[in-house]
């Protein structure tokens, strides 16, 4: 087992299953870990905003008996100084027994890997990836449709800045039967990294379109992401596309009565409100699904699994 999570694929799909499992009995039996990280200390690092995630991670620690520390902004920590990310993990590595770190630099965490003493997790690093977001994503779906191999999943938005995007279709790549449609506008179609050493080398079928219309009822899983305004280079790119699109009733009329809506959120106008109270929408459900997970991966981590659940 790895000690770090800094790429969905450092895990196994056995060991993905083995962490989905756990959840789903921390779900169905909370108490019987509430005492399992006692003394233990989880710190989030969070040079980048946050809602979900850190206090998801925050949430999880504290329901396994731990304690929390960290920061919630670059601003207020030695990074304002000068500090190096290297030099930063090195001291925290001191304080806590494992580091979940956000950062706006792609590689960051696994730069903080190498110098940390204790598990570091990924919890975002630039556009690139955020390996526990899919783990929420992973349960969601498991939950939802009650398994994870023969799905058509549609992933929509910002495909080449999402990095929830880029985690999910490498984790998801490694099941039976999966098919992809990429729908977004040509500038933000997915990285060339994920079509040549993901789809293409595993022959994973994917089809790119403009519309969501002309692919809505073809779809099991609609995965809607947020035009990531923080990593353009320009305003007036992000203000021409950030609207193209926009689920609202009358386009969910098109799609299956069993297809599952995704978001990691925040959503800004991709999700109209009315959707909310579809049984379809599953985006509030992913959030805590988000908490339970993350409970599963830091026992993990930790070493701290009970025997009867390994
Ligand atoms: C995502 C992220 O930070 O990449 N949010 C999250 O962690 N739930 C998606 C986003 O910010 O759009």
């Amino acid at each position: 087992m790895t000690k770090n999570l800094i790429d969905p694929q450092d895990l196994s799909v056995a060991e993905i299953d083995g962490i989905l499992t756990l959840a789903q009995k921390i779900i169905d039996d909370p108490d019987k870990y509430s005492e399992v990280c006692k003394r233990k200390k989880l710190a989030t690092l969070f040079f980048e905003p946050s809602t979900r995630t850190r206090l998801s991670f925050e949430a999880a620690m504290l329901e396994l008996g731990g304690s929390i520390l960290g920061f919630s902004s670059a601003a207020s920590s030695s990074a304002t100084k000068g500090e190096s990310v290297g030099d930063t993990v090195k001291i925290v590595s001191c304080y806590a027994d494992i580091i979940a770190m956000r950062h706006p630099k792609e590689g960051a965490p696994m730069l903080a890997s190498m110098k940390s003493d204790v598990p570091i997790i990924n919890a975002g690093d630039g556009g690139h990836s955020h390996p526990t977001q899919t783990l929420a994503d992973l349960l969601t779906i498991k939950r939802e449709k009650g398994r994870l191999d023969n799905l058509t999943i549609g992933l929509c938005g910002d495909l080449m800045f999402g990095r929830t995007v880029h985690s999910l279709i490498k984790a998801m790549s490694r099941y039976e039967g999966i098919k992809f449609i990429l729908i977004s506008p040509d500038e933000l179609k997915i990285p060339d990294y994920i079509r040549t050493e993901v789809l293409d080398r595993n022959n994973i079928p994917y089809k790119e379109v403009y519309t969501m219309d002309e692919v809505m009822g073809e779809l099991d899983v609609l995965y809607m992401t947020r035009v990531q305004k923080e990593r353009f280079f320009n305003e007036a790119d992000y203000i021409r596309l950030k609207d193209t699109y926009i689920l609202d009733n009358s386009k969910l009329a098109l799609a299956r009565p069993a297809m599952s809506i995704l978001h990691p959120l925040p959503r800004v106008n991709e999700i109209a409100v009315e959707v909310d109270d579809d049984p379809r929408a599953c985006y509030f459900r992913q959030a805590l699904n988000g908490k339970y997970v993350r409970m599963a991966l830091i026992m993990t981590l930790l070493g701290l699994v009970p025997e009867e659940d390994r």
